[in-house]
């Protein structure tokens, strides 16, 4: 049967994305704080029939030795940004079916607030959210800015956020029972006391106890998505997500991790497909071969070697400069984000530093790479579906301004739609589009957590 591809965008509320394009006529260098523009985004989005918009986010931003590097500023490297999760009410209200995922950290945030703030979007948007769970990029300045002192290392960051979803778990699905918010108002009973329970974590991380003060949601949960692709990462996700999004860089390595995480699903209880693959492409479309080839080429010029080492750096806390160029990837050591480094380790395990910083400044954070006219690129799309079994992909911006989708929506989509690869959700919930229901799986480790079965934080005394 040919599989429909979930399709989705991915930004960053930020002049440039991942590319320095705020300086080019295409971009979004005077627009990009504007809510019209990401209206206007949206709007073009849902109507296209896209399942989600995604966005990106930190806190922080790229230091070397504790310090922002000249380029961060002057060069608009990831940098400034605003908070896209202030900006989704008024998105979704200007839209009718569209997603939004939102990016959130482990590390510095608060299950409770966490909890409470997506479980709001998800009601005022009828089931339209997902979070896009990470322990965090630019760690080193988020502790700074948040003035954290202890620091836990790149595996215990993780076990924090194991604990950390524990804790919003708990408030979603098991603080009300399904039907306790009655709003009946002839008897004067909002919601029903008998039917609410205290939740009570006392972890190693976190510490929470009392009622949840949203009601249930279409979905309860957002949809789960996690990004960080580390060993240690994807032991998260094979336990927690519904979707992982990866930049995938072949389809070999793309289908490698499919499977590798749909098989630690299964030692985790659940089924294979309980997870969907999602990928970061970058598609540079025109009508012909040869236009599309020069708009990449024009693209690829953009990011200098000095940028790309700083972004790098912000990532990784690995200034790559100051190394030997001749040093191997696999040598490479460090405690903040591994999944570059080892994206590189697994292409070859030989990889010198110089050639790591060479492809980085052409694809710095980027997925696959699609070039092509419009029927060359919806070859490709679907070689990489079908050769690597992923479910989805998020398209990423070329020169960061609505233009780039819009090629895609005009040249390559209706192609898509007709070879039966594409077509608009119907569905009201997000999580509808990736697993054909709104409440998380049976098999989702939730289940077991009512049971308190899940230790060390069982649920209180009504449960
Ligand atoms: C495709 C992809 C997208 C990511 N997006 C973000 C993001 O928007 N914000 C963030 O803080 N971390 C993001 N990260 C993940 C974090 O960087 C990750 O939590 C951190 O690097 C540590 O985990 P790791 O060693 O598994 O990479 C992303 C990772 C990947 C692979």
């Amino acid at each position: 049967m040919t599989k429909r591809i979930a399709l989705g965008v991915f930004e960053m509320m930020n002049p440039s994305n991942g590319m320095p394009t705020w300086t080019d006529d295409r971009g979004r260098g005077d627009e990009w704080d504007d809510l019209e523009y990401w209206v206007a985004l949206a709007r073009e989005l849902d109507a296209a029939g896209f399942d989600f918009l995604f966005f990106a986010d930190t806190y922080g931003y790229a230091t070397l030795e504790g310090r922002m590097p000249e380029e961060v500023a002057a060069h608009g490297i990831q940098f400034p940004a605003l908070d896209p999760m202030l900006a989704i009410a008024a998105l979704a209200r200007e839209t009718e079916r569209l997603g939004f995922v939102v990016t959130s950290p482990t590390t510095v945030e608060r299950p409770y607030a966490t909890a409470r703030r997506f479980a709001t979007l998800d009601r005022l948007t009828n089931g339209r959210i997902g979070w896009n769970i990470v322990t965090g990029s630019s760690q080193a300045t988020t502790d700074e800015l948040f003035g954290v002192t202890e620091q836990l290392t790149h595996d215990e960051r993780y076990d924090a956020a194991d604990e950390f979803l524990d804790t919003c778990l708990r408030y979603w699905e098991h603080s009300w029972d399904d039907g306790a918010e009655l709003r009946d108002r002839a008897r004067g009973v909002y919601a029903d006391p008998a039917r609410l329970h205290r939740v009570e974590v006392d972890g190693r991380f976190q510490r929470s106890r009392g009622i949840f003060a949203v009601p249930p949601t279409p979905q309860r949960t957002p949809v789960l998505f996690q990004a960080g692709t580390s060993d240690r990462g994807r032991a998260y996700a094979a336990r927690n997500a519904e979707a992982v999004f990866i930049q995938g860089q072949s389809i070999a390595s793309a289908a490698a991790h499919v499977s590798d995480i749909r098989e630690q699903a299964v030692i985790n209880g659940r089924l294979p497909d309980d997870i969907s693959v999602v990928t970061g492409m970058t598609v540079t479309v025109a009508p012909t071969s040869e236009e599309a080839w020069m708009l990449r080429e024009q693209y690829e010029r953009l990011l200098s070697l000095d940028d790309a080492a700083v972004m790098f750096a912000g990532i990784t806390g690995l200034d790559l400069t100051g190394l030997d160029p001749a040093t191997r990837v696999v040598d490479l050591k460090t405690d903040l984000g591994q999944t570059l480094v080892q994206r590189y380790a697994r292409q070859n395990p030989d990889m010198r530093v110089g050639e790591i910083l060479d492809q980085f400044r052409t694809k710095a954070i980027r997925g696959f790479q699609v070039t092509g006219s419009p029927v060359e690129v919806a070859d490709e799309i679907e070689r990489i579906v079908d050769g690597s079994g992923i479910d989805g992909i998020m398209l990423e911006p070329t020169f960061g301004g609505v233009g780039a989708y819009r090629a895609f929506i005009e040249l390559v989509l209706p192609i898509l739609v007709q070879r039966g690869r594409a077509a608009a959700p119907v569905a009201p919930t997000l999580r509808e589009r990736f697993t054909g229901a709104p409440r998380l799986a049976a098999t989702h480790r939730v289940h077991g957590l009512s049971a308190g079965a899940i230790t060390p934080s069982p649920i209180g005394e009504n449960a």
